[in-house]
């Protein structure tokens, strides 16, 4: 489906954005795996979570859906059922990573497979320390790349220094931890998102984290389970989907948006701070928790900015944020140089090159390296016609290039955005004047 995006010139109101996907995919997952029901409201409805949706039905569990509201009959850590087919998670990184990870540890073997996107993915990352727990995995490549066939096996806990930091690795592993004879203890180079550590504690699991430092490795301890505890989750808006809303009313004229009830978990907030440091107008307000989670409301005005250099521990607090916060960098005064994003290479896409090529057909100026994306800001973007080839952020990136440009722009399969935020274009057209 091609969309065609016209320039707006006030971006205004009080929205809620889709649920976060990340909480989403786990809230399924440790509920499917608990004694007793999970009742989830604010569910990310997009077709990743779906996807995990799917694979649990596929594996026993019965799950409801009701609007945006999820019923997991829990079917207990060892209730889940050996699937008839191979399980297909779509485009979806965290499905494969994190059921890998609780599959390791089954009575029965499984498949795991995907789209093409997910076929090209690494999936050695898992593999390698599911296999030092004991996993058996195999794939046609040797582990590299999925189609994974896991076959479950008794998993002994280990000590895992993990090379880069990955909340999917890190949760794969702490998952599988659960099931096995002794404590695992998991050391991540940096802090990555830690949903899956406070919603295992939610369940009464026993974890310990160090403090979150994000200038040092953290380790991460996990002691066998018995039974998760089912609980009633509510899920936060999405920061992810919210940072292409705050972009556009900071690059809008005489714009501001207010929106309610966004996740700010500090491992995820590295976005508010970079564009707080390029000199955007954000304020927060209404903090609350939920489930242990951090929520708050984020206000947003129209903002003049600046470059700026990130690198290091900031990268793994902003990774999904990095399309969009190249946008901004190319409307921005000065050079934006994003260092050490090696990981973006292995994403939906290989966003640097996405990112490179998107901006490029803006007109904007980018140069890139293996691991960074150099952006020259300039005063005006020229609208153009863009693919952003299924990957849902890049699309969504240049949806907003698109709203502040000079002239129409025209996407590409833009139904991609669906797999993290259903309504996006509805949503756009709803503040944008
Ligand atoms: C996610 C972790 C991140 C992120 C992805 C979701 C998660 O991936 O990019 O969109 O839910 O754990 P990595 O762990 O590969 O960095």
């Amino acid at each position: 489906m091609r969309i065609d995006i016209f320039p707006k010139s006030h971006i205004r109101g009080s929205i809620t954005v889709p649920g976060d996907k990340s909480i989403s995919h786990r809230a399924v997952m440790l509920g499917s795996i608990a004694d007793g029901i999970t009742y989830i409201d604010g569910f990310l409805m997009g077709a990743d979570c779906l996807s995990t949706i799917a694979c649990f039905r596929e594996l026993g569990v019965s799950i409801d859906v009701n609007g945006n509201s999820v019923c997991v009959h829990g079917v207990g850590m060892h209730g889940l059922k050996p699937p008839v087919h191979p399980l297909d998670v779509g485009n979806s990184g965290t499905t494969i990573r994190l059921l890998s990870g609780i599959l390791a540890a089954q009575h029965f073997s499984a498949t795991l497979t995907g789209d093409a996107s997910i076929l090209s993915r690494p999936m050695m990352r898992v593999v390698e320390p599911l296999r030092q727990m004991g996993a058996e995995i195999n794939s046609p490549d040797g582990g590299i790349h999925a189609p994974l066939t896991i076959h479950g096996k008794p998993l002994h806990g280990i000590n895992y220094v993990m090379p880069v930091a990955s909340a999917q690795v890190k949760s794969a592993i702490l998952l599988a931890g659960l099931y096995a004879d002794s404590p695992t203890t998991i050391t991540e180079p940096y802090p990555s998102r830690d949903h899956t550590e406070l919603m295992l504690k939610a369940m009464d699991v026993r974890i310990l984290a160090d403090e979150l430092d994000f200038e040092n490795p953290r380790s991460i301890t996990i002691w066998p389970a018995q039974a998760l505890h089912c609980a009633h989750i509510n899920i936060p808006g999405d920061i992810s989907s919210a940072a292409f809303i705050i972009t556009a009313a900071m690059l809008c004229p005489e714009s501001h948006i207010t929106i309610q009830d966004v996740g700010i978990n500090p491992t995820r907030t590295g976005i508010l701070d970079a564009y707080k440091d390029m000199g955007a107008d954000i304020t927060i307000s209404n903090r609350h928790l939920w489930n242990m989670e951090e929520v708050a409301d984020i206000s947003v005005a129209t903002s003049r900015l600046h470059g700026i250099t990130i690198s290091g521990s900031i990268i793994p607090r902003l990774i999904d944020e990095i399309p969009i916060l190249a946008v901004a960098a190319s409307l921005a005064e000065g050079t934006t140089v994003i260092k050490d994003a090696q990981e973006l290479r292995v994403k939906e896409s290989d966003r640097i090159a996405a990112i490179s090529h998107m901006l490029r057909n803006f007109g904007a100026e980018v140069d890139t390296t293996d691991d960074s994306i150099i952006i020259k800001g300039k005063s005006r973007l020229k609208g153009c016609h863009t693919d952003p080839k299924g990957d849902h952020r890049i699309a969504m990136a240049a949806a907003i290039a698109g709203l502040v440009a000079d002239g129409n722009t025209s996407i590409e399969g833009a139904e991609c955005v669906e797999v993290s935020f259903p309504g996006f274009f509805e949503l756009l057209n709803s503040i944008g004047y």
